[in-house]
């Protein structure tokens, strides 16, 4: 019997969550609902027919955005579209490591590419900081639960903490990964001091996959200087693939500006 017939049996499966946040869901689905009463009282009791264009406008406007969001939603989930895994699985495939030893995974979310390299490393401890902000649907309470249920709690831990500055000395881990982080984070807005700090953690030689919006210019600007910064200062091995989203590869309405473009991988030895 498969491990995922198993946890629809015991009724316990992993809560990932998603990318798109259940709050931006309702908030949208609120708009919606606000601009189809105004657009009715418009066309019951207004007679300015600009009026009337302006709300019909702005109901399809929002109406639109509200669809395109619940679409993508359901495209990221792990139970319906599985997005989220297949970027989680490329980034873990782009990480040339033999599982011995230490993981970090900065900013992991609800624990779900943790627990995917703890299941793919089978002797390795993992390790999964986030802020857990707000904004997101994720927990460390989350994560703790997705591990039990995975099967890998007594390999996995999750604390608090923060991307642009690490609660752990100089050359901790054997490998690091992140997923999405580095442009979400409001705290530093130096791109390359975060991917700095990320790999400060990271032993001599150890292996390292970061994924994030990196060809994306309005964000990191010049990312192959970057890149050539990194490598001048003795990062032994060092690859960049620009615009992830068409090697994933992920589907053309995904692509949108403000969705899944402009983003980039950069993985190696360090
Ligand atoms: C788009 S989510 C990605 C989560 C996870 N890496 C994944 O791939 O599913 C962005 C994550 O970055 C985290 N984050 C934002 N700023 C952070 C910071 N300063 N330190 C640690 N995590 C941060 C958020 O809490 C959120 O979990």
């Amino acid at each position: 019997m498969t491990e995922s017939i198993i946890q629809k049996r015991n009724g316990c499966e992993p809560e990932y969550g998603n990318w798109i946040p259940v709050k931006l869901v309702g908030i949208l689905l609120s708009l919606t609902i606000v601009a189809f009463i105004i657009f009715i009282l418009t066309m019951l009791y207004s007679e300015s027919n600009l009026l009337k264009a302006l709300t019909t406008l702005l109901f399809l406007v929002i109406t639109f955005f509200f669809g395109y969001m619940t679409y993508v939603r359901r495209a990221f989930s792990f139970k319906h579209g599985g997005l989220m895994g297949k970027v989680h699985q490329y980034v873990l495939d782009c990480l040339a490591w033999d599982g011995k030893g230490k993981l970090l995974d900065v900013g992991c979310g609800s624990g779900a590419l943790t627990i995917r390299c703890a299941k793919a490393f089978t002797e390795a401890e993992c390790t999964g900081i986030d802020y857990w902000g707000a904004l997101w649907d994720y927990d460390q309470k989350m994560c703790v639960r997705n591990a039990e249920i995975k099967g890998v709690s007594d390999r996995c831990s999750f604390r608090k903490g923060d991307a642009s500055r690490l609660e752990f000395g100089d050359e901790t881990f054997d490998a690091v990964v992140s997923n999405f982080v580095y442009h979400e984070v409001r705290n530093n807005p130096n791109k390359e001091a975060l991917i700095r700090e990320t790999l400060r953690v990271l032993k001599k030689g150890g292996a390292f996959a970061l994924h994030d919006l990196f060809s994306n210019k309005h964000i990191y600007k010049d990312f192959n200087g970057i890149v050539e910064r990194l490598k001048a200062d003795g990062i032994s091995k060092i690859y960049f693939v620009a615009n992830t989203e068409k090697t994933i590869p992920l589907p053309q309405l995904m692509r949108m500006p403000g969705m899944l473009t402009g983003l980039g991988i950069l993985y190696g030895k360090k």
